[in-house]
């Protein structure tokens, strides 16, 4: 098992891709993926690791993804111990044809997670996005990293670059 676990939601690829543009970042060694639609069987899945980057895109107005529903749902109800884990966010959104909602389903995987004991990091700025709304934000910043590939896919790889930057102090393989 290696040292991080991405798990992902993605309806229509966004999320996914960018799953594994991370992964590759990172170093396939030390990075377990895992589709939420097609790898994940229960929350011990997520438990199995100190160090979670969880990605999440947004939908309906401000909803996770499809296949974190079910999961976030379990999750809530038996209320199992975080503490002790590191979980970084990610996910897509659109900051224009969904500025009142943008990337909300962040701010729901940071306040779930949370609430059971774990630590969230990676916090982005707010300054480099435009957007009417958003449910993300806490103390000032999204809680995770926010990327658009509706209008800003060229804005990707640098946010990515800069996030997996800021990670290294909270993720020691990162680090190493
Ligand atoms: C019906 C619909 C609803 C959406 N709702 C939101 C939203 O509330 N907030 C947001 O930031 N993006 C929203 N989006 C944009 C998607 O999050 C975006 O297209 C994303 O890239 C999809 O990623 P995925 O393929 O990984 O699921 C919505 C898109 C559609 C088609």
């Amino acid at each position: 098992m290696a040292a991080i676990g991405l798990f992902y939601g993605s309806t229509s690829g966004v999320t996914e891709e960018i799953a594994e543009r991370i992964r590759e970042e990172i170093g396939e060694d030390i990075c377990d993926l895992y589709s939420m639609a097609d790898d994940y069987d229960d929350f011990e899945d997520l438990l199995n690791y100190e160090y979670l980057i969880l990605g999440c895109s947004t939908w309906g107005a401000g909803e996770v993804q499809n296949d974190w529903r079910e999961p976030l749902f379990d999750i809530e109800v038996e209320k199992p111990d975080f503490s002790g884990k590191t979980i970084a966010l990610f996910g897509a959104g659109d900051c224009t044809g969904h500025g009142k909602h943008f990337v909300g389903a962040l701010g729901t995987l940071h306040d779930q997670f949370k609430a059971l004991g774990a630590k969230i990091v990676g916090a982005v700025s707010i300054e480099d996005y435009s957007f009417e709304q958003s449910t993300a934000i806490r103390d000032g910043k999204f809680v995770g990293l926010p990327l658009d590939e509706v209008n800003e896919s060229d804005k990707t790889e640098q946010r990515i670059a800069d996030w997996l930057e800021i990670l290294k102090a909270d993720f020691p393989a990162l680090a190493a």
